[in-house]
């Protein structure tokens, strides 16, 4: 029964004209991720490696404006952010354009404050947000599982974003399963990115992974889902495969996983192929103790974040709890 739930809703097909009824400019929020668990299974055929992520979102955003326009045109206050078409948001919206065949344009403004490049997946949470954002200005009706296909072509965490939550990812991190909330209550965390950068294929590159050869998707699938159980709130059994790898790439980021340890971190780990380390502890009061401490560091950025629940995501989107498709 639940199987056919998860089926059904899979083919949920989505109207934006009836959810949407605005025509005015509006700002949607544009959550970062982190990832609570990252395992790196083996290189695939196409040469992308297959993965078993466990995706979290938290409350660093980015906003992303909409206003109608006849023409498409991306602003963004942070010089560091191209607003061309190498930008996910403008390819969004191309893709979109193409898709549905539109002419409309947009002026889209985004209001940067996740730190880009950092592994928190500032670009790909902009496309998602992008993509739905601009079904709502455009008002056209959209298949929700032609907009995940979409996503797909943009990035591997974007399928993501349509979602939020918890969520575990397969496949190049693009299959995504949800999970129920890793906590409860928002989970406080600190989130540190040092003025460093690390480019995720040179990350892959150098972890040199082996070629899969018999694990089945239906065995990766049951591996990974395996982990997602054994997920506590401590994260006791979590890992990311990249810290080695990253940490010799760029050491400075290793020594903000020293540092955060030392603060009283009760665990700290890599957030995807980095820069940014995420840590947990017993209380806010270490917490804020630690954040102190590490602000004195002057080329760091220190964010106090909680987690963003499946729901609190789909409010903060207007998305509507239908979006809760079991599995995109
Ligand atoms: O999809 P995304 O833009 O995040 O991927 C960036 C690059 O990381 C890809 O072009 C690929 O080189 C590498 N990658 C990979 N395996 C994945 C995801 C990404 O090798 N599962």
């Amino acid at each position: 029964m639940k199987q056919a739930a998860r089926l059904a809703s899979s083919f949920f097909v989505f109207y934006a004209k009836q959810m949407f009824a605005e025509t005015e400019t509006f700002t949607l929020p544009s959550f970062a991720k982190i990832n609570l668990h990252l395992r790196i299974l083996g290189k695939r055929d196409d040469g992308f490696h297959e993965l078993c992520t466990i995706f979290q979102t938290v409350s660093l955003k980015d906003d992303l404006t909409f206003q109608p326009n006849r023409k498409l045109i991306l602003t963004c206050g942070d010089e560091n952010i191209p607003t061309d078409g190498k930008n996910l948001i403008v390819r969004a919206a191309e893709k979109l354009r193409e898709k549905y065949k539109l002419e409309t344009g947009a002026a889209i403004h985004l209001e940067k404050r996740i730190p880009s490049p950092g592994g928190l997946g500032g670009g790909s949470s902009n496309a998602a947000v992008a993509l739905v954002g601009l079904a709502r200005l455009w008002k056209f009706e959209f298949n929700f599982s032609e907009l995940v296909k979409i996503g797909k072509q943009l990035g591997a965490d974007v399928p993501f974003f349509l979602r939020g939550g918890t969520a575990l990812g397969t496949g190049r991190g693009d299959e995504i399963s949800p999970l129920d909330d890793w906590a409860e209550k928002g989970k406080h965390l600190l989130i540190v990115t040092p003025n460093v950068s690390v480019a995720t294929p040179a990350a892959f590159a150098r972890l040199n992974a082996a070629r899969l050869t018999n694990n089945s998707p239906k065995s990766i699938l049951q591996i990974c889902r395996g982990a997602a159980q054994t997920l506590d709130l401590e994260l006791s059994n979590a890992a990311n495969d990249f810290e080695n790898t990253v940490f010799q790439i760029e050491p400075e980021i290793g020594r903000v996983k020293e540092k955060l340890l030392s603060c009283g971190a009760t665990r700290a780990m890599l957030s995807g192929s980095g820069a940014s380390v995420f840590a947990l502890f017993g209380d806010k009061e270490s917490l804020n103790n630690a954040a102190v401490q590490l602000k004195k560091e002057r080329s760091w950025r220190v964010y106090k974040v909680e987690t963003i629940s499946g729901r609190e995501y789909r409010a903060a989107l207007n998305l509507g709890d239908d979006f809760d498709v079991r599995k995109l």
